[in-house]
């Protein structure tokens, strides 16, 4: 789960991290109070989870409380790259002298955590690390050593900081490393962290990531995630601990395991080619233990999807059966009833296959048609989302 910066900086500001912190407001009005109470000059910062905020005009220095009103009414409702800004963040403005680079991520590739940091700020990260690489560290962060006074002293000189900020830089980055590992955060990023006019260092930007598998054990997650912006399916399958993605497409996707959920997607892109370029609707892995309520909750969530209109269940029996999968079917049109009404094609394969295929032969539920291949099914599927074409 990606945080707002608010959201990030006040991650930082609970695990001391200096960061200068203002307060959020969703009107002209309240930027303008929040300004008053700051006092001096604020910077008024669009609050949307993506990148170039600033290049994008959602970034702007207000000199009194009514310029904050005025930069807020500019920046509520813009559209940057396609994320509709409903809060501002009102910071006390900065007096920069320099902008720095730094950050903690979980690193998949080398199956460690690593730590990037650089002493030039001020220009797009991607854009350093193409152009000049050298000038960007890269340190891998060892998840039992973790980052203590000597390793952040360590990212800090091989970031090229000169010897008077390599201490106060390494305070920061032991406390950001702190943050990341009590977050469960799968990344911490501060750009920029920069230098004011009164020789601090304080992070004006944060971007944090949250691992979601933590949320067990992150009982204040909950409460940072954007409700706005949830698609209500996936808010639905959320609550009935489905794995599910909603997509663009018309064509409903259940299966078991993530792997051929992922092959299913392609097979049903490809066929869709053929029939009027429909698409899957989703992603849905049920997982292996495929009980009937497991598969109606799926089977619910899909048929509720307005844009779906065929659905193609795609199950392999592995521990879970293809007679148990097939009772779980069938249970859950019993179990949906009136409501399911759009053509299921299943192609089930596996263990006991011939016994699955004979329950769903004798159900002969109307919508159902059985198909015995994933290649004939994806096709028969993205032909009905077609209209039958
Ligand atoms: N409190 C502040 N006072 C003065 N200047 C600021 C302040 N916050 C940000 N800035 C300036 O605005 C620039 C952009 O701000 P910020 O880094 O928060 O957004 P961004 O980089 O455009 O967004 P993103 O990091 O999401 O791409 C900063 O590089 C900095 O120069
Ligand atoms: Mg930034």
């Amino acid at each position: 789960m990606d945080l707002f910066e608010y959201q990030a900086k006040t991650l930082f500001k609970e695990h001391g991290v200096p960061t200068g912190l203002g307060e959020v407001a969703t009107t002209p009005d309240e930027a303008k109070s929040i300004a008053e109470k700051i006092g001096g000059v604020t910077v008024v910062k669009a609050q949307v989870k993506v990148g170039g905020r600033g290049k994008a005009g959602g970034v702007k220095v207000a000199k009194t409380p009514g310029d904050a009103a005025d930069a807020a009414g500019e920046i509520l409702g813009m559209d940057i790259k396609g994320h509709t800004v409903h809060r501002v963040l009102v910071d006390p403005g900065a007096d920069i002298k320099q902008e720095y680079y730094v950050s903690f991520l979980l690193d998949r590739t080398n199956r460690t955590f690593l730590a990037m940091a650089s002493y030039e700020g001020g220009m797009e990260i991607e854009q350093l690390a193409v152009e000049r690489p050298e000038a960007l560290a890269k340190i891998p962060v060892n998840a039992i050593d973790g980052v203590d006074d000597a390793k952040a002293r360590e990212i800090a000189v091989a970031a090229k900081f000169p010897e008077e900020l390599v201490a106060p830089v390494a305070d920061i980055l032991v406390k950001l490393w702190e943050t990341f590992v009590a977050t469960d955060a799968t990344l911490v990023e501060v750009n920029p962290l920069a230098k004011v006019g009164d020789g601090s260092i304080l992070a004006l930007d944060g971007k944090v990531t949250l691992d979601e598998n933590a949320d067990f054990r992150q009982p204040g997650n909950a409460a940072l995630e954007d409700k706005d912006a949830a698609d209500p399916l996936e808010a639905k399958a959320k609550e009935k601990h489905l794995n599910y993605v909603k997509l663009e497409g018309e064509v409903g996707i259940i299966g078991n395991g993530a792997g051929l959920v992922m092959s299913t997607l392609d097979v049903v892109a490809y066929a869709g080619e053929k029939h009027g370029g429909v698409k899957p609707a989703n992603f849905l892995d049920i997982g292996g233990g495929a009980s009937a309520e497991v598969m109606s909750n799926g089977l619910d969530i899909i048929l509720n999807d307005p844009s779906v209109r065929s659905v193609f269940v795609n199950v392999f029996g592995g521990i879970t059966s293809c007679d148990a999968v097939a009772n779980g079917i069938v249970t859950a049109l019993g179990m949906l009833g009136d409501s399911a009404t759009k053509p299921l094609v299943v192609r089930l394969d596996g263990n006991n296959v011939e016994e699955g295929r004979r329950i769903l032969a004798e159900a002969a539920h109307p919508l159902v048609t059985v198909v015995d291949t994933m290649d004939d099914a994806a096709d028969k599927a993205a032909q009905l989302a077609n209209g039958g074409k």
